[in-house]
């Protein structure tokens, strides 16, 4: 009978376990931000614990001087409603510190990138950080990329059947993303429509990665290479919470 209350308790904290990990790991990632840096904020659901908790810190008066560059149209109305402050990629010399989510981990701190459709963007802001970290709970932790979602490509509209043609030629498997409370394919905050690419076998996420964005019409993609510096992963064990630092 306890066993059944256990588990059942479990099942129940299971519901919000994900939510509580991305919290924790966000505010961990909240302490290293400093007054007057340029800070980058990520998008997606964990990236939207940080932006809170730095409005926080924000409004406590602790971080006099921050100028914050959003990844998406997430971010910057998050940040509006957190009140911080924003400016944009071409009002600003360098990015100190970019904070983002990922939606893959792999043992060489390579990510995938662009659950929400804004891999284009984190790419520009996170890129141009002097430090990335990462911010994951550990169900995003994988051995090699793409073993839990594919690989979104941001093309041209104009472009998408004959992107499509071509990511077959290298191995992919593209399926055009449909949007879920608007008739047709998802469009970008950059109007632009996304091409979730499937490869089986993905030795080299660096050389694919290139290999893709030069087709003609693509963007950019959701392969992260090379470009984290931390990540933060959110694990329990227990009932308790911690944060782990690869
Ligand atoms: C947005 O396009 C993505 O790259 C997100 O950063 C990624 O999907 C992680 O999102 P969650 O924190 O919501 O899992």
């Amino acid at each position: 009978m306890v066993r059944v209350a256990g588990s059942l308790m479990r099942r129940v904290l299971g519901v919000d376990l994900q939510d509580e990990l991305k919290k924790h790991v966000a505010a961990k990632a909240a302490d290293l931000v400093r007054p007057n840096m340029v800070l980058g904020l990520g998008s997606g659901s964990t990236a939207a614990f940080f932006v809170a908790d730095v409005g926080r810190r924000v409004v406590a008066g602790e971080l006099p001087g921050l100028r914050c560059v959003p990844t998406s149209f997430q971010a910057s109305v998050l940040a509006n409603e957190n009140s911080l402050t924003l400016t944009t990629l071409n009002e600003v010399d360098t990015i100190d510190l970019a904070v983002d989510g990922a939606d893959e981990v792999d043992p060489h701190l390579n990510l995938t990138k662009g659950g929400g459709g804004c891999q284009t963007e984190e790419k520009l802001v996170d890129a141009r950080a002097e430090q990335l970290v990462i911010v994951v709970d550990s169900s995003k932790l994988v051995h090699r990329l793409g073993e839990k979602m594919p690989i979104p490509v941001e093309v041209l509209p104009l472009a998408y059947r004959q992107v499509g043609q071509k990511l077959t030629t290298i191995g992919g498997k593209p399926t055009l993303r449909m949007a879920k409370a608007k008739a047709g394919p998802l469009v970008t905050d950059q109007g632009n429509f996304i091409l979730d690419t499937e490869f089986e076998q993905m030795d080299n996420p660096g050389q694919l990665e290139e290999q893709i964005n030069n087709i003609p019409g693509v963007l950019d993609n959701g392969l992260f290479v090379g470009l984290a510096d931390k990540v933060l992963v959110g694990e329990e064990d227990n009932g308790k919470l911690s944060v782990r630092e690869l």
